[in-house]
């Protein structure tokens, strides 16, 4: 069953990137929403609506949290709830036109159950759960080693790096070098591709519901930087995933 849900999802979100790849043969309109860094475009509100269409036409009893606005706003998180990010990195995907991403996180009674990061330019893609395995592009993916803080590169937020919110500053200097990506959906593919030890950012559900579902199969350990466990219908928390729990134990002491 979810092996069939894994390649549907699969299916659509290639199919997202492909549109989007169009896309940017075409100019951007774009607009701010809170402030002139939180920029959104017709392209990310074009792959939401092509997405949530797709779920709905599917899956009609499950809900739906989308960044863009589209969001049946569950109360509980019982049941299917998909939570969309349509393109993570939204500031890359404008001033670079790479370095972005596609995301999507299913969850079932608050359990995270598959996840899809695209990095739509790179063709990578890393899909999967605890009950298929996780993949990158066609190669399953072991657990990821046990780094400690000290050998390993962390990913932060930018903001809250060059504003040493939460001392990430110190996090950063126990570790061997720090590396800001500007699009935490690719942090969370850097980690689970052994590539980053840890990520440390301020992030809403849809930014890190794909990227739980991908981590913890692999023995990674996400929470709230505060310890606390995450809940997906939660609002925007300071957020860390770290490689092992000896990492983990690290930047929360260090906090
Ligand atoms: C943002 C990016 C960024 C992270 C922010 C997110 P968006 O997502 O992932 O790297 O630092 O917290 O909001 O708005 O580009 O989808
Ligand atoms: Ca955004
Ligand atoms: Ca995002
Ligand atoms: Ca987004």
């Amino acid at each position: 069953m979810e092996q069939e849900l894994l390649l549907t999802v699969k299916s659509w979100v290639i199919e997202a990137g492909e549109q989007i790849k169009e896309s940017l043969k075409s100019s951007i309109e774009v607009d701010i929403k809170s402030n002139r860094r939180d920029l959104v475009t017709n392209i990310d509100k074009a792959t939401e609506a092509f997405l949530v269409d797709k779920i709905k036409a599917a899956y009609p009893n499950d809900h739906i949290v989308g960044e863009e606005g589209i969001s049946d706003k569950p109360e509980t998180v019982a049941g299917r709830v998909w939570v969309i990010d349509p393109i993570d990195g939204t500031m890359n995907f404008v001033l670079q036109q790479r370095n972005f991403c596609v995301m999507i996180g299913i969850f079932e009674d608050g359990e995270p159950k598959l996840g899809f990061i695209y990095d739509v330019m790179a063709n990578r893609f890393v899909y999967g759960g605890k009950s298929t395995g996780v993949y990158l592009n066609d190669t399953k993916l072991a657990p990821v080693e046990n780094t400690s803080l000290a050998d390993g590169l962390m990913g932060s937020n930018g903001s809250m790096f060059a504003h040493d919110v939460h001392g990430t500053q110190k996090v950063g200097n126990e570790a061997m070098g720090v590396r800001i990506l500007g699009c935490a959906g690719l942090d969370f593919l850097s980690v689970i591709c052994g590539e980053q030890c840890g990520y440390i950012s301020n992030l809403a559900p849809w930014d890190y519901a794909a990227g739980v579902a991908l981590s913890e199969p692999l023995g990674l350990k996400c929470s709230y930087l505060s310890g606390k466990p995450y809940h997906i219908l939660d609002g925007r928390e300071y957020f860390i995933v770290a490689t092992t729990q000896t990492y983990q134990d690290a930047m929360v002491i260090l906090n």
